[in-house]
């Protein structure tokens, strides 16, 4: 279940990522068992999800970096062009599934409460109350074409918040700064929900 508690402050989330310094990626340890979400997430797809999906995506963005490296290496500036499709989709499925895991709690570590303190106000403030902003995240997330995330976030121009989704594994850049995001992936509920993504959107929170 998603977790809001906890959360401070739109815009408390710490980055994640690649640094410019050469290292390996690798697949982050969950905090709660793979059971621990059911009935809302089985443990079967939270199994798959990150051994499998998310693991992926940090292998073949080690496999991009070192590629790129040896293209850079070689002032390859094609063959560093060619790699960033990859290191984008690979390396946006890193962080975005980081991102989620650290989003999602079961009810015994605040998974399903709502936020406190700066964060509740500002959503109280600008969507009414947290069963409106859910019930807009997720018409947002049903209205995905094809693979992607719906997300909470703040702007940092605006200073408030905002939902918005990125397509494939693109990640939230710029001006904005994820505070939850929904997988909205087949590969995220289908073992379980099939094709009524819908209450997948329900049950996540
Ligand atoms: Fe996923």
């Amino acid at each position: 279940m998603l977790s809001l508690a906890g959360k401070k402050a739109a815009g408390s989330t710490r980055a994640v990522g690649s640094s410019f310094v050469r290292q390996k990626h690798t697949l982050p340890d969950l905090k709660y068992d793979y059971g621990a979400l059911e009935p809302a997430i089985s443990g079967k797809i939270m199994e798959l999800h990150h051994k499998k999906h998310h693991q992926t995506y940090v292998t073949n963005l080690n496999v991009a970096e070192e590629k790129y490296a040896e293209a850079a290496g070689k002032e390859d500036v094609k063959g560093e062009i060619a790699l960033q499709a990859a290191i984008k989709f690979n390396g946006g499925g890193h962080i975005n599934h980081t991102l989620f895991w650290e989003g999602l709690a079961p009810t015994s570590q605040g998974g399903g409460s709502g936020p406190s303190g700066a964060l509740q106000s500002a959503i109280v403030d600008q969507y009414g109350s947290m069963e409106k902003l859910i019930g807009n995240m997720n018409t947002t997330a049903a209205g995905i074409q094809g693979s992607g995330w719906a997300w909470l976030v703040k702007n940092t121009e605006t200073q408030k918040l905002d939902v918005l989704t990125t397509p494939n594994q693109d990640p939230v850049i710029g001006k904005y700064i994820p505070i939850l995001g929904i997988d909205a992936w087949e590969h995220a509920y289908y073992l379980q929900y099939n094709n009524v993504k819908a209450d997948y959107f329900k049950a996540i929170w």
